[in-house]
């Protein structure tokens, strides 16, 4: 599609995660002071807009996507000065600030819900209560965290849904009064300089009046996770009314992180014919992406996706903080590290849409290797390890599934230098650091022509310069390999070619692939016969 506003597709997005970004005062937890800090750095990474994971109070049952008051900074993070000063300096810099809203669900400590829960008005009916039956949960809906989805509140003398953790209550979206409450919200922040929203777990907006229990295949623990509630009607009803009231008008961009029941459905978020987002980040849990054929993974997603809303248009990314990190997922995170991890920015970078880069992504930051399930922070590596403790697996293969998937391989502190914890924090750090950081931090490669930082770099300003990397049109090439991912991006001015193997052994050059080199994920020695382990080339035709 072409985005309803133009600018975002100018746009390289930038995700920081702030409790593990950089710590200005040795508290051990990253902070807003330190991300004002370290806007050179990005400056000179090039990116031209940040996305920050929310930065809003919370108890962080889940990391502050647990929201108890949409108005307020977490102390921790700073003060509401420190945010208006980070807008004004990103401004000033010609960078685009975007926050998360995380509306689906509040905190169970949000005074909305305190208030709920004394069925004070008018919030009595701001979430989902129901009375139990015979004594039990509503219906069979398992929490994606783990056990029910529904939580007994004694004081309430009823059950509340939650979809997320159970100190996730979510909002009544089909109460008015909770999407008149949102829209202000969107309103106060637009007014302290935000220019875009990352719309969280945006699918489940709607439930269906009468609850019914979910079909499918129980968790170990006996729930059923009701993905009945993704993409329903209501939900996108809600999605334009918000468009049409902010978005549009507020000269928003939007970025909608979105469950997927169907391909087509993503046409429904990002088409201009709906006009609800400008941009989709489809969530896939980490195990629909665990050991599949990563290039033919990458090739289907880019040419489907395109397929679907013809002029294409997506949020194009590997990583988030919901991942594992992309080098040890899709790439070589021993030997071929450097060279996998540009092969696989070549290809993110290449394909049609707004690129996003990941905290750390950039110097070729690999998954964490702790050594219990007591080093984990993460709500959701938890629960995967009881489930499969549950299902009888062994601690040991219990610990090995739930660390591979675990969010916290993205969330360990970004490593700046080869200092004491990486130069994060000279505190203790809320979570430990990767103990490569000797090795792979931002200092050793800042002035190495050859590093994956600069490489991103030269990736990113090449962007600006070439505009078939933005309005190109996608055109597959059959690369003849299984491994080995080929298409091209073509404007009248100009046709460029990204041809990347994708895997650890040589593989033939595609057939009639000649040009000039733009860039490569190795230094040179690209023969036009043989791509080697993870050579991938960007060529002008
Ligand atoms: C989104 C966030 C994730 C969070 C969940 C609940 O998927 O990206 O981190 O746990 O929503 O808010």
């Amino acid at each position: 599609m072409i985005p309803q506003k133009n600018w975002v597709r100018d746009l390289v997005v930038y995700q920081i995660y702030p409790r593990s970004f950089y710590d200005s005062n040795s508290d051990g937890v990253g902070d807003l002071p330190g991300v004002i800090q370290k806007l050179d750095y990005l400056q000179q990474l090039g990116v031209n807009a940040l996305w920050l994971s929310p930065f809003f109070a919370s108890p962080n049952d889940d990391n502050g996507y647990d929201i108890s008051d949409y108005r307020a900074i977490l102390p921790e993070f700073g003060t509401m000065e420190d945010c208006e000063e980070l807008i004004r300096q990103c401004h000033a810099r010609g960078m685009k600030f975007i926050m998360d809203l995380v509306v689906n669900h509040s905190s169970d400590e949000h005074e909305w819900f305190r208030k709920s829960v004394r069925r004070e008005e008018p919030y009595t009916d701001y979430y989902y209560w129901r009375d139990g039956v015979d004594g039990h949960a509503p219906n069979n809906w398992g929490s994606v965290f783990g056990g029910s989805a529904w939580e007994y509140n004694e004081e309430r003398g009823q059950y509340y849904l939650h979809f997320f953790s159970k100190k996730q209550p979510d909002l009544n979206w089909s109460n008015p009064l909770v999407r008149n409450e949102v829209h202000d919200l969107v309103r106060f922040w637009k007014e302290k300089g935000v220019d875009g929203l990352r719309v969280d777990a945006i699918s489940y907006l709607d439930k269906p009046a009468d609850f019914p229990d979910a079909e499918g295949e129980a968790s170990p623990d006996g729930y059923v996770i009701p993905f009945l509630l993704i993409g329903r009607e209501g939900t996108h009803a809600y999605i334009h009314e918000m468009n049409d009231k902010l978005f549009t008008p507020l000269n928003l961009m939007t970025v909608g992180e979105v469950s997927l029941a169907t391909d087509e459905e993503l046409y429904h978020y990002v088409s201009d014919e709906h006009a609800e987002f400008d941009m989709a980040i489809p969530f896939l849990p980490p195990i629909a992406e665990f050991g599949v054929h990563v290039p033919s993974m990458l090739r289907e997603r880019i040419s489907s996706r395109y397929e679907i809303v013809p002029d294409g248009w997506w949020a194009q990314f590997m990583s988030n903080h919901d991942k594992p990190r992309q080098v040890s997922a899709f790439g070589d995170d021993g030997e071929n590290r450097e060279v996998s991890a540009k092969a696989l920015a070549l290809v993110n970078h290449a394909a049609p849409g707004t690129p996003f880069v990941y905290q750390g992504e950039e110097l070729g930051m690999t998954n964490v290797r702790y050594d219990s399930i007591d080093q984990y922070d993460d709500i959701s590596t938890r629960n995967d390890y009881n489930q499969r403790l549950l299902a009888g697996d062994s601690p040991e293969a219990a610990f090995r599934f739930a660390a591979a998937l675990s969010r916290d391989n993205a969330r360990s502190p970004m490593q700046w230098n080869a200092e004491a914890n990486a130069g994060f924090t000279t505190g203790a750090p809320w979570l430990t650091v990767n103990s490569n950081y000797t090795e792979i931090n931002a200092e050793a490669q800042q002035d190495d022509p050859r590093s994956v930082l600069n490489f991103y770099r030269r990736l990113i300003a090449l962007r600006r310069n070439h505009p078939a990397l933005r309005d190109g049109k996608l055109v597959m090439i059959d690369s003849g390999h299984n491994d080995v991912i080929a298409f091209a991006r073509e404007t009248e001015g100009e046709t460029l070619i990204l041809a990347a193997n994708l895997s650890g052994n040589a593989c033939p050059v595609p057939e009639g692939l000649k040009g000039e080199i733009l860039m490569q994920s190795y230094e040179s020695g690209f023969d036009g016969v043989t791509l080697r382990p993870w050579e991938a080339v960007l060529l002008r035709k």
